[in-house]
């Protein structure tokens, strides 16, 4: 066999330090077993996104959109890019439009499912549907819902339908405390509106949406049709 003048020179030195077999060793198998920790950490960050969605939105990835509108929609490649180019992404997404059934919630959990599959942590929000629980437990003088650290451990938080909660003194500390905590771990947000800023200005503490105008790139919904009215229209056609 030929041996390379170092190869040699290292031979002899582990020779004369009486660890020659390290030399001979077979390749060490904890890369190997890392490679899967990662793989099975990564599985299981996926499944526990998907079995914590409710059963109506498991099915919302880019591979479910149908094509009624004659092709992508400038809001659903925006939401592409941004999961393909994630982490590496300038802010987080405000995806609004006035208009109800446009897709918003569909394309922002399409996205979650996307980084989940990657391996990052992704949770989802459903701000009514939280504000009502924590309010639940309040009244029983054992709230259920921590809010500040619902963020915690996240690289995403998607916050679905903002501003369709009933508004308070109260609702407002809570939204604040949320959205303040994630931004202050550096967790990146989806919000999904039918609110302006100015409109979400007019109904909740300002410094709630100073701070999401400060970390989200707004994506606007416009002239995309309300989906569950075209949904409606197809299933009468049949
Ligand atoms: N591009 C699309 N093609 C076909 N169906 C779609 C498309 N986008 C969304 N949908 C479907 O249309 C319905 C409404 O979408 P979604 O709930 O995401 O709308 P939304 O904008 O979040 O509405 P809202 O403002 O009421 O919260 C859902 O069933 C969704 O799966
Ligand atoms: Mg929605």
């Amino acid at each position: 066999m030929d041996i390379r003048p170092w190869e040699a020179w290292l031979r002899r030195l582990a020779q004369k330090a009486g660890k020659e077999h390290l030399l001979e060793a077979p390749p060490i198998e904890v890369a190997e077993d890392a490679t899967r920790d990662v793989e099975r950490d990564r599985e299981e960050r996926y499944a526990a996104f998907v079995a914590g969605l409710p059963e109506l939105y498991r099915g919302m990835t880019f591979g479910t959109l149908t094509d009624i509108t004659g092709g992508f929609t400038a809001p659903e490649s925006i939401a592409r890019m941004w999961a393909d180019t994630y982490p590496d992404v300038p802010a987080g997404l405000f995806l609004y439009s006035k208009e109800r059934g446009t897709g918003k919630t569909h394309i922002a959990i399409a996205i979650g499912h996307i980084l989940a599959s990657r391996g990052f942590s992704v949770g989802v929000i459903d701000v009514v549907a939280l504000l009502s629980r924590i309010r639940n437990g309040f009244e029983d003088k054992h709230p259920s819902v921590d809010v500040e650290r619902i963020p915690s451990g996240r690289d995403v938080l998607i916050l679905d339908d903002l501003g369709a909660e009933k508004q308070s003194a109260w609702v407002s500390e809570q939204l604040y405390l949320l959205i303040n905590t994630a931004i202050s771990h550096r967790v990146d947000l989806i919000v999904t509106s039918n609110s302006t800023f100015k409109e979400l200005g007019e109904r909740m503490d300002d410094r709630v949406v100073s701070r999401i105008i400060g970390c989200t790139d707004l994506v606007l919904f416009n002239g995309v049709p309300d989906f569950r009215l075209e949904q409606h229209k197809r299933r009468r056609a049949v």
